[in-house]
């Protein structure tokens, strides 16, 4: 979603300002700009589209200034046009705006009753307004941006440049994420660390309610009642050759392809922190606790209904899983002991980080799984767990979701070991076979061309239908998400016990199904549901090993080959051919493979 960034140092701003927008390109966004100060008078560009827009007006029109700030917009309160773009400017003030300021309609009324009118329909212009309606009043500029957000109400990361102020920038955050880069003369402002990549790796975070004064000698926190506030420079390392789509076309597919080689680093590291033999604190706190509440949203929430399972079924801990925009309207009274593992990419989702204030309110623990090690949510739950993905650009999460899985899979299988439902012999199976995934993604890999034959299928299609049963059901859903939100045709997933149920009734020679099966407990049954599907002259794509395709009933289906693999695992290795399925179908409709329409990467707002 929207990306900050700020400069102020001895170089021209203009150029820092586009590459490190650049940089958060892959959060999703539909018009971006940036402000400077030349020779003390604010300059603007700004720009529908993507950032290749702002850039050639920039070639023509470019702006001068050793200070300034940027945007990338996703258009939340009205369209993606140059005027709703940011920075928003009121005479003598510029802003650039994360999140959503609630009560922007009543500012805008108080401010109409002063003369002063909107040029835009966003929320973000009030702020400027308001702002420089308290500079008019006579107040510094600190004292304007102060006051300017002590009226605002919601979420926002905000960053003001003042004209005249040439060795100044003002943020502020109160829910959206904030850091502040230190330089040598130079210092940075970003709301997504990466956008500071091959700038500076010291960076202060901004808490809640922080207001930070930054100038070329450094940086100053204060509340926003003005009280001083310590917080400490630390070191990051950001991964900017991540970059890179290497010899892929799109981002997605590289990060399809680098799962083989994440998944072995993830195990490995995952051995490191969560010490398998010896069970560490995080484990310890999941064998205690005794309900678990597993939120997320979108993939991650489906991470977390296939992880429902494993805790029940490996750790005997009654666990349920649901999505973090519905926990918080939930008032359901916790038991005592309830841990609530909190399950995204990126921690910074609106939703999960509401989700998780709202179980610790309500007293509950909390675990953060989290890709984002820096993430706002690292910060606010009691314990973090990382998945090690690496950072994920395209807006489709593929390898962050199998991550999460083998950090969810770890878990249950240590805290079962812990509890005793798992014995020394059943434990030590389950970390062989934990260590062959790596070998296994990779095979899953070869049925790319599998995929890219169903793909064409299933691009002509207007609706398909995933199922599953067990494990194999929340990987349904992710399967159907992954297809619609690249390829927008729509798709739904299904526990394929609830076809006949009504689903059933949409089935015809037009309906694609794909159907997960793996050889185990639930192929045979499942195999009956596709049985039912042809019947009705269903097209069906059948995602088995070859033991079960060999025993499947001939005739009537599409396959897609994986490897044998002990059933407890399969969610995490058949993750693989449907991303390849979602990817190819994307590419032969020709969308937009890494930034979706109306979709971004970090939702930060509800
Ligand atoms: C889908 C996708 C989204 C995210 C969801 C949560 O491919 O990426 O559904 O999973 O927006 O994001 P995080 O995991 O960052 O909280």
């Amino acid at each position: 979603m929207c990306g900050i960034f700020g400069y102020l140092g001895q170089d021209e701003a203009a150029p820092i300002l586009l590459d490190a927008l650049r940089r958060m390109e892959y959060r999703g966004y539909d018009s971006a700009g940036i402000a400077t100060l030349c020779n003390g008078r604010l300059q603007r560009r700004r720009a529908a589209g993507k950032l290749t827009s702002l850039a050639n007006l920039l070639v023509r029109n470019p702006i001068l200034g050793r200070v300034g700030i940027g945007h990338t917009r996703w258009a939340t309160h009205g369209k993606a046009s140059v005027t709703n773009a940011h920075p928003h400017q009121s005479s003598h003030v510029a802003v650039a705006h994360n999140g959503i300021i609630e009560n922007f309609r009543e500012i805008r009324v108080e401010l109409a009753r002063h003369g002063i009118t909107h040029d835009s329909e966003t929320d973000t212009e009030s702020a400027a307004h308001l702002c420089q309606y308290l500079l008019n009043q006579g107040m510094t500029p600190l004292e304007a941006a102060r006051n300017t957000v002590q009226r605002l109400e919601g979420s926002f990361a905000l960053a003001f440049l003042f004209e005249e102020e040439e060795n100044l920038l003002i943020a502020a955050r109160r829910y959206s994420p904030l850091v502040v880069g230190h330089g040598k003369n130079e210092m940075f402002l970003a709301s997504d660390v990466i956008a500071l990549a091959g700038l500076t790796s010291t960076v202060t975070f901004l808490d809640d309610g922080d207001l930070a004064v930054i100038s070329r000698s450094g940086l100053e926190v204060y509340d926003f009642t003005g009280a001083r506030a310590v917080r400490h420079r630390t070191q990051v390392s950001i991964d900017s050759t991540s970059a890179g789509k290497g010899s892929h076309q799109h981002f997605m597919a590289k990060e399809i392809y680098e799962q083989p080689r994440i998944l072995a680093a993830a195990i490995k590291k995952l051995g490191e922190d969560a010490k398998l033999l010896v069970p560490d604190s995080i484990v310890q706190a999941v064998a205690d606790s005794a309900q678990i509440e597993l939120i997320g949203c979108g993939t991650a929430s489906y991470a977390c209904q296939i992880a429902e399972y494993w805790f029940e079924n490996l750790a005997g801990l009654p666990a349920s899983s649901g999505v973090a925009s519905e926990f918080v309207h939930r008032h359901r009274r916790l038991e005592k002991d309830t841990l609530g593992i909190f399950v995204s990419q990126s921690g910074e989702t609106a939703d999960s980080l509401n989700a998780l204030r709202h179980m610790r309110e309500r007293g509950g623990r909390t675990l953060a799984v989290l890709n984002v090690a820096t993430s706002t949510m690292s910060r606010e739950a009691d314990l973090v767990m990382p998945i090690h993905a690496g950072i994920e650009i395209s807006v489709a999460s593929t390898k962050a979701f199998t991550c999460q899985l083998i950090a969810l899979v770890t878990l249950a299988i240590s805290v079962g070991y812990q509890r005793g439902c798992i014995d020394k012999e059943k434990y030590e199976h389950h970390l062989d076979e934990l260590g062959r995934l790596p070998g296994l993604s990779s095979a899953a890999l070869s049925c790319d061309a599998e995929a890219r034959s169903a793909a064409q299928e299933i691009s002509g299609s207007a609706s398909v239908l995933f199922i599953g049963r067990g494990t194999m059901f929340p990987l349904a859903l992710e399967g159907a998400l992954k297809l619609k939100e690249i390829s927008y045709i729509h798709a739904e997933g299904l526990a394929a016990g609830e076809l006949k149920h009504g689903a059933l009734a949409l089935v015809d020679s037009n309906m694609h199904v794909v159907a997960l099966a793996p050889s185990g407990p639930h192929f045979t049954k499942t195999v009956s549901n596709t049985e039912e599907i042809k019947a009705r002259g269903g097209q069906v794509l059948l995602l088995s090993d070859t033991q079960g395709l060999e025993v499947a009933p001939t005739g009537g289906w599409k396959a897609m080959t994986m490897p044998a693999i002990d059933p407890l695992f399969a969610p995490i290795i058949y993750a693989i051919p449907l991303q390849l399925l979602a990817y190819h179908a994307a590419v032969e409709l020709g969308t937009d493979v890494d930034h979706p329409r109306n979709l971004a990467k970090s939702v930060t707002v509800e």
